[in-house]
């Protein structure tokens, strides 16, 4: 019997489904939706229940300095390892799918490979990234950035607007921020990398497909605009002579969405902070952090220098001084052909249809690509809906998913992988 038959897709829904739910259950109790944020107690404990399932399906589980866990199982022989995993970090009122089924299945995988007997050429590392989502010190993919060797000191000292670095979070949840510029993985270390993932949009349900091959990844550029103003009595203070630093922000924030009007690409703030942050009182500061993604780099860098005209253009009419600080870019990046053909001929095999898809999303298989040909999985996101409560994808499309990525690691271990 070939080795794609010998595994079993309703054991490996149930377990699946079974994870799904025990990991939903480490959630921050004061936030909404299923919130488990990296640098949060749930997250942390949440991490050794992933390490136990890891150990579990017989991996040889360890955490890196910058707090990745790395699931190992032998191959037969020396050579490239084959790499699947995702992310089991939220967004504040984050669901229970985003980057956590990349995760679940890549153990699963594992799994169903013993059960069926299976013993890979390749080695296979099944990785849960440290902190994919944005944190409050304004980097993202904290972990699969390190893991490249794309995480930068200049990062590391980026603070919470309180005092605290990235490095001194790493250093409290376990990590080793001074050995984390010499842990990377290098080009040749991988045969391939293959995240599965929700789709985090409409596109699926609208073609009523089960699921969609990616083709590239969106590049992000994300910024911090500090406006300064000056805090005043609101009720004893004439319009005509207040530096008011909020409506210095609100000016830029409604000209960063103009900027993406009518394109391919989008532009978000998605976070403000003000100060005071009191009704009486005209705001005297205020702290954007915004981000600008889209397929082409020039169109990024065109509409980033248009970003900072508006602000500074905004802040000299009004009298509010404004600094802007970028936090982090990534370029956009292709999915690699071969591994986009063998993903397609995973679903195909399995008599599944597909559509080819672009990531507006972000995720760690684009900070993978700088050492690794990848790939990525799409299943469905009901209502198109991510990033909040709503979040969800059925159990059974969930299934299929990992059914595909099971197949498609089988099929780059037998073709040898090597790219
Ligand atoms: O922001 C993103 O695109 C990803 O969900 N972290
Ligand atoms: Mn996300
Ligand atoms: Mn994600």
């Amino acid at each position: 019997m070939s080795s794609q038959n010998r595994l079993a897709p309703a054991r490996s829904a149930q377990r699946i489904s079974a994870d799904l739910e025990a990991l939903s259950q480490f959630r921050e109790e004061h936030s909404p939706g299923w919130t488990r944020r990296a640098f949060s107690q749930p997250y942390i404990e949440s991490r050794h229940w992933v390490a136990e399932r890891m150990r579990d399906a017989g991996l040889h589980v360890e955490r890196d300095a910058a707090n990745n866990l790395i699931g190992t199982l032998p191959g037969q022989g020396p050579g490239p390892a084959l790499a699947t995993g995702s992310h089991t970090d939220t967004v504040e009122g984050g669901g229970r799918f985003d980057g956590i089924i990349g995760v679940l299945a890549g153990i699963e995988v594992v799994r169903a490979l013993r059960d069926a007997g299976i013993r890979l050429r390749h080695e296979l590392r099944v990785i849960d990234f440290f902190n994919e989502e944005p944190n409050q010190y304004g980097v993202s993919c904290v972990g699969s950035r390190a893991l490249v060797g794309g995480l930068t000191a200049e990062q590391l000292a980026l603070d919470d607007g309180a005092g605290e670095t990235l490095a001194d979070g790493i250093r409290k949840v376990g990590g080793d921020p001074e050995r984390v510029l010499d842990l990377a993985w290098h080009r040749g270390d991988l045969a391939a990398f293959v995240e599965l993932h929700i789709e985090q949009g409409p596109r699926l349900e609208l073609s009523d497909l089960p699921l969609a091959v990616v083709t590239a990844i969106a590049g992000i550029d994300r910024y911090r605009l500090v406006f300064e103003g000056q805090p005043d009595h609101a009720g004893a203070t004439p319009m005509d002579v207040r530096r008011d630093a909020l409506c210095a922000a609100a000016e830029v924030v409604l000209e960063i969405e103009r900027l993406a009007e009518g394109t391919d690409g989008v532009a978000t703030t998605g976070r403000l902070q003000i100060e005071p942050n009191a009704a009486n009182v005209v705001p005297g500061a205020a702290v954007a952090t915004v981000e600008l993604r889209d397929a082409d780099r020039r169109r990024l860098d065109d509409r980033g220098r248009r970003l900072m005209a508006a602000a500074r253009a905004a802040g000299e009419s009004r009298g509010v001084q404004v600094t802007s600080e970028p936090l982090t870019t990534v370029d956009p990046v292709p999915a690699d052909d071969t591994v986009q053909q063998v993903l397609a001929a995973a679903a195909d095999r399995l008599g599944l249809p597909h559509e080819a898809m672009f990531s507006g999303a972000g995720h760690d298989a684009a900070h993978m690509a700088a050492i690794a040909p990848i790939g990525m999985l799409f299943v469905p996101s009901a209502g198109g809906r991510s990033h909040c409560p709503d979040e969800w994808t059925d159990l059974d499309q969930v299934a299929v998913g990992a059914r595909v990525l099971a197949q498609a690691l089988l099929d780059l271990d037998a073709s040898g992988g090597d790219r």
